[in-house]
């Protein structure tokens, strides 16, 4: 990806003008009523009565909402999760600042084709393949043997600190969420905790500038995520993006400040044997404002076999994947461009 495909660079240098490649076919354009329209609430999990073992009733009421959210939604927002403001604010921070840098400063970390870490457009693998409207900044971090020290930037100064705390708090959340996540389908709190080995967590910075025609491009394409759960922190400021499908339209979601936001992906949606939805998603960019995202990516290490759990499959909900290994599911996933929800299809098994 050199510098014309940069949409930083783009925007400064020619605010107007949208190079072909990342004009949408017609079918895949957002429509201005979806990007303009009302967003929705979705379910909202209040983290604190999640884990308060001391008001039995109002632990219990917390679980049903996180059941309905996860069957019904494949997406909440968390309130009250415990993560200090000042941490939020700090990755934000950094985050944009590192995104503000000259380009010439952020080439110094580039994204390796067929990798997700670094900085510039991941999931390319074709000259005609359309691009996103988007700068991505993505790391591995836990396992340490996943990182490449390579691409931690030394720019800005409190770039790798910020990550570096902000990763291990945003990991303490993803073990409670799947304690409860386990809890709400009937399985004991660390089954999954007990199943994943080391988690894989990986962070990835999106940054969506401002687009004269919001209508004609994409700022991230649409797809499920492979993860077990994601947390996507929305910048302060930042307009409404992402978009959910539900029943076969584009939903925007409404921030609710200082939340974040959960998602199921695609390895939770296999353990659970199609209960619990890894929902298609996307994001879209607007003529005036520009947007930062955070994300975090938590999932079993790769050495780990998944499959349907036996306690979730039975004559009425009979298995409808295959065992694999979910380093086998990564190289699929890294491998292809993000196109829907498409990644699972490997190990689907065919209705009779
Ligand atoms: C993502 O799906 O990775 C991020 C979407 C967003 O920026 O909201
Ligand atoms: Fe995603």
């Amino acid at each position: 990806v050199g510098h014309i495909d940069d949409v930083q660079e783009l925007r400064k240098v020619k605010p107007t003008t949208i190079p072909e490649r990342f004009i949408r076919d017609k079918a895949e354009r957002p429509e201005l009523a979806s990007i303009l329209s009302s967003p929705s609430n979705i379910p909202v999990v209040n983290f604190s009565k999640l884990i308060n073992g001391n008001n039995r009733d109002e632990q219990h009421d917390e679980i049903s909402k996180l059941r309905t959210a996860c069957e019904e939604w494949g997406f909440f927002q968390v309130v009250n999760h415990e993560i200090d403001l000042s941490l939020l604010e700090g990755i934000e921070k950094v985050a944009k600042d590192f995104f503000m840098l000259p380009l010439e400063e952020k080439q110094k970390y580039p994204m390796m084709p067929g990798t997700v870490q670094g900085y510039g457009q991941a999931f390319v693998f074709s000259e005609d393949q359309k691009l996103d409207w988007c700068n991505m900044f993505a790391l591995g971090v836990e396992p340490h043997c996943i990182r490449n020290p390579k691409l931690w930037p030394k720019k800005p100064a409190a770039f790798s600190e910020t990550v570096e705390i902000y990763s291990r708090e945003i990991r303490k959340l993803c073990k409670n969420l799947l304690k409860y996540v386990a809890m709400s389908l009937g399985l004991k709190g660390d089954v999954f905790e007990e199943m994943f080995g080391t988690a894989v967590q990986a962070v990835r910075m999106n940054y969506y500038p401002p687009c004269s025609r919001p209508d004609l491009v994409l700022g991230l394409s649409p797809h499920s995520d492979g993860s077990a759960l994601t947390v996507l922190q929305q910048g302060k400021g930042s307009s409404v993006g992402l978009q959910i499908l539900r029943e076969n339209t584009w939903v925007p979601v409404q921030p609710i400040p200082n939340a974040l936001v959960i998602n199921i992906g695609d390895t939770i949606e296999v353990l659970t044997n199609g209960r619990y939805k890894s929902v298609e998603h996307r994001a879209v960019t607007h003529r005036e404002n520009d947007r930062l995202s955070i994300v975090t990516f938590y999932a079993p290490n790769y050495e780990i076999e998944l499959g349907p759990m036996p306690e979730l499959v039975d004559e009425n909900n009979p298995c409808k994947f295959r065992r694999y290994n979910h380093g086998e599911y990564n190289k699929h996933y890294v491998a292809n461009k993000l196109q829907g929800k498409k990644t699972l299809e490997f190990a689907k098994i065919p209705n009779k």
